[in-house]
């Protein structure tokens, strides 16, 4: 059981640079939470707070209740694993897992029995008797999470631990912890940049900006539902695009929108939305994600004309960089299934084409704020 309760978490530093500010946050026994932001957004001050490795200048930690605020590292009864895995390279993979376990004077053969179970799971069995220098930078990190499981850990910490490895181990590496923690069972807070790992890992993700919270929900909630703008342009890739545009009422009472002199119902219950809102009419920040973004026919009500500019093959789906006849750069993921051969060929550089996306893919931003309309 492990329960990480933050109040008002404050960090300034030394040099008077406030981290973090007022981070309130429940985390459940057994979440998966990630925490997430640009460089430089507090997730590793505040990490190292929750594991006592640095000092909270104000508001409390708890760990199952228990303020630890004023408790060492040691008696916190947390693990934490490090982007640059910090293994003794004069020692075996072995000893180097068994290092904490000898420290605590705990007896050889008990030892053996959690360094090879821990092995076994994370699948080091064969690299037992090496050094780590004649590991991969996977198979080190893999030592580096062996270390922190044979404590038996009650909360387990990881600041960017994939960072350091290539990007298909990185995809090989993530999945492992998915199945480790399934394994683990426990507590987890995660600290990452990268948005892929926060929604492919978290149960709930903490997006973090300039050392405050930007919105606490599920990956679906802050993808479907950004807060603010800058949610919305962080989660998802290639990112939301964003289009300044008036937001009108119809005759009917419905909202429409007209970017590009090209007008668009908000339609899909997201005029209703907006009308329990009170959303004012006015200029507003419209944000459309590329994958919403549809091949329109020319003539087809609410078909925006537009430019290639670069067209990236992905595979199985294309990204297409286009330019609008004001000159707005939009990206529109296009999946290749839905193309004929030659529509292929029909959107390389400079050929013309049409796009369009319906009401319910809209989201609105206020122009001043930058939060979503619909909060
Ligand atoms: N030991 C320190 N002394 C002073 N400022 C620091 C220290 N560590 C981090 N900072 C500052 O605190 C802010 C948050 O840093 P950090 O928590 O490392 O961010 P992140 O892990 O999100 O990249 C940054 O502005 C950073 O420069
Ligand atoms: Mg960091």
């Amino acid at each position: 059981m492990a329960s990480v309760k933050l109040t008002k978490v404050k960090k300034v530093y030394d040099n008077n640079v406030v981290a973090v500010h007022d981070f309130d946050l429940d985390i459940k026994d057994k979440e998966f939470i990630v925490f997430v932001g640009p460089s430089g957004c507090g997730k590793s001050t505040t990490l190292r707070m929750i594991a006592g490795l640095e000092d909270i200048s104000d508001g409390t930690v708890e760990i199952d209740g228990e303020v630890v605020n004023d408790l060492q590292p040691k008696d916190r009864n947390i693990a934490m694993v490090f982007q640059n895995y910090a293994l003794y390279p004069h020692m075996t993979v072995f000893d180097n897992i068994a290092f904490s376990l000898r420290l605590q004077k705990m007896p050889e053969d008990q030892i053996y029995e959690k360094v090879t179970a821990a092995a076994e799971v994370l699948g080091i069995t064969d690299y037992l008797l090496r050094k780590p220098r004649a590991l991969s930078g996977g198979q080190r990190q893999r030592v580096a999470i062996g270390r922190a499981m044979v404590r038996n850990s009650k909360v387990f910490l990881m600041d960017e631990p994939l960072s350091n490895l290539d990007a298909k181990l990185r995809n090989q590496m993530r999945a492992e912890i998915i199945l480790l923690r399934q394994k683990l069972n426990t507590t987890f807070i995660y600290v990452t940049h990268d948005q892929t790992e926060a929604m492919t890992l978290g149960d709930r993700i903490v997006i973090m900006k300039d050392g405050y919270i930007q919105q606490v929900g599920t990956p679906a909630e802050v993808f479907e539902m950004p807060k603010n703008l800058f949610v919305a342009e962080f989660i998802g890739a290639p990112k939301m695009n964003v289009m300044r545009t008036e937001l009108k009422k119809d005759l009917n009472g419905g909202y429409t929108v007209s970017p590009f002199g090209v007008k668009l119902a908000v339609d899909g219950g997201k005029s209703e939305a907006l009308a329990a809102k009170h959303a004012p009419t006015g200029e507003v920040l419209l944000g459309v994600r590329p994958e919403h973004i549809t091949l329109a026919k020319e003539g087809q009500p609410g078909a925006i004309p537009c430019t290639v500019e670069v067209n990236e093959m992905m595979g199985s789906e294309l990204h297409l960089h286009v330019v609008t006849e004001d000159g707005t750069r939009l990206i529109v993921r296009v999946p290749t299934i839905d193309l004929e051969p030659d529509q292929r060929h029909g959107l390389q550089r400079d050929s013309r084409l049409y796009i369009t996306f319906r009401g319910k893919v809209m989201h609105f931003f206020d122009p001043e704020s930058q939060e979503n309309l619909l909060n």
